[in-house]
């Protein structure tokens, strides 16, 4: 397949994103914890041949949290239980670096991907709950920006340790007797600000080499990191403009990093709402926005201002002074509201509708949908799309119904999955063992000619 293709992302999210999407005639009211639901999802996205599945998590809820974060499955058990029900999808699960052990997480995802032949990734998130320090016995949340340096030492330690093993280190062989070569089972013996790790891990490499990394950053550190560190990159777009601006910006970083900026995917978040007609696509966009009244916008809204509690404020006053509310949570997407907000002179009440009303971007008639799917792909939006269900349990069936076949027939997406490991799919190489890597470069160097320098010398 030579021509580029779209990837894309199904995000399960049991009874939905939203505050009120439990509530919809075909949403599972326990969808966040049943099993059967999940597997049913991962099979149809499976069989509408999408890239992965994505499990995203926190570790800290609140009275205010939304229904699917207040009762859920934690990602690493659910995509192994998922692992056994799906054969070509990559599984991708959010663990967050701020609260977590590089040992556990690095063993945790290389079983992840021996379960599923190769099909894992990792989402690396910092936390932008405050509340998650208290649940890991600690007093204070970390700042932004110290999130960051310690998410980069998290991950040289996690695919440091994923390297523990060499390719041929197992060796196993019955009639000798040897299990395993000791020169191609290295420790790690990292010591850094974070974390002190000696390695090696109980785990070797799987027919991927390494996990597929994943991340969403969207402040400027957030950004950099994902520029340096990722495979796939989440964001939030509501305009192709807006996806651009993004796009161009994250390439641009990641071409500084000195990455090949094809290598790196960009996935905006979308939630297509799909129609037989325009007609029945507008009444199911009415039934997604009546999903969302008011208290639900304004839970909403406060969720990247550390769930922040907005009902407190007039609603139709204009929209609060924050302060630095929101800075130490999700910076950039903070920062745009209180600028819209500011800019617009908008009340709290119009932010909260603006902010949390399902968007119109991805709603129409199936060629409607595939067509902006398409704008946004052939003209630096996007390098695929990571799909929220608007309707719980309705839009990942209208989509693979309706507008799968539609990019299939354009050309754009496959239809069949070529390879089996996730990293294959993506088009992305095995990444090569560290050591091996070191060991060849050192015996390349010791068979070369000597310089000529030197021949001379001893000639002399
Ligand atoms: C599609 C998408 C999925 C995300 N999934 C998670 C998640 O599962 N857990 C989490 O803590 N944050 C998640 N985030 C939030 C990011 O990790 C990050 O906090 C946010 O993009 C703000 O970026 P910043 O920290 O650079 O300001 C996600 C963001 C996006 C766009």
């Amino acid at each position: 397949m030579t021509t580029r293709q779209l990837k894309l992302g199904f995000v399960l999210h049991g009874v939905g994103a939203g505050w009120g999407d439990w509530r919809h005639e075909a949403a599972l009211a326990d969808g966040s914890v049943n099993f059967k639901f999940y597997a049913e999802q991962a099979q149809l996205a499976e069989q509408g041949r999408f890239e992965f599945l994505f499990v995203a998590d926190s570790v800290h809820i609140t009275e205010r949290s939304s229904p699917h974060y207040l009762n859920r499955f934690e990602p690493l058990t659910i995509l192994s239980a998922l692992a056994a029900v799906t054969s070509k999808i990559g599984l991708v699960g959010t663990v967050t670096a701020s609260y977590s052990e590089p040992f556990t997480v690095a063993r945790q995802f290389a079983s992840l991907d021996h379960i599923s032949g190769g099909r894992a990734g990792w989402n690396v998130v910092t936390s932008w709950l405050d509340g998650s320090a208290r649940n890991y016995s600690q007093a204070e949340h970390y700042a932004h920006d110290v999130r960051y340096r310690l998410a980069n030492e998290h991950l040289d330690v996690v695919q440091g340790l994923w390297d523990s093993w060499e390719d041929d280190a197992l060796v196993r062989n019955k009639a000798t007797g040897q299990f395993f070569d000791p020169a191609k089972l290295h420790r790690l013996d990292h010591q850094g600000e974070f974390f002190q790790v000696e390695g090696p891990l109980n785990i070797a490499r799987s027919r991927q080499g390494q996990p597929v990394i994943f991340q969403a950053g969207a402040s400027e550190d957030g950004k950099n990191f994902a520029a340096r560190r990722a495979d796939a990159i989440f964001f939030h777009a509501d305009t192709l403009p807006e996806a651009q601006a993004y796009y161009r910006d994250v390439k641009a970083r990641v071409a500084a990093a000195g990455r090949d900026p094809a290598q790196v995917f960009l996935l905006p978040g979308i939630r297509p709402i799909v129609g037989r007609t325009a007609e029945e696509a507008e009444a199911k966009y009415q039934i997604a926005a009546s999903l969302v009244p008011i208290e639900n916008a304004l839970a909403a809204l406060a969720r990247p201002f550390n769930d922040h509690d907005f009902s407190v404020y007039p609603l139709d006053e204009p929209f609060p002074d924050l302060g630095d509310i929101g800075k130490n949570s999700q910076q950039a997407a903070s920062d745009r509201i209180k600028q819209v907000a500011r800019e617009r002179g908008w009340t709290l009440r119009q932010v909260a509708q603006w902010h949390a009303a399902p968007k119109r971007t991805f709603v129409g008639t199936a060629e409607q949908v595939a067509d902006e799917i398409q704008r946004w792909f052939e003209n630096e939006g996007a390098d695929g799309f990571n799909f929220f269900e608007a309707l719980p349990n309705t839009s990942l069936k209208d989509f693979v119904a309706l507008v799968v076949p539609l990019l299939q027939a354009r050309g754009i997406y496959r239809t069949e999955y070529p390879h089996d490991t996730f990293r294959a799919h993506l088009g992305l190489p095995v990444p090569p063992n560290r050591y091996t890597v070191a060991r060849e470069q050192a015996q390349a160097q010791a068979s070369a000619p000597a310089p000529a320098a030197a021949t001379e010398a001893v000639a002399a």
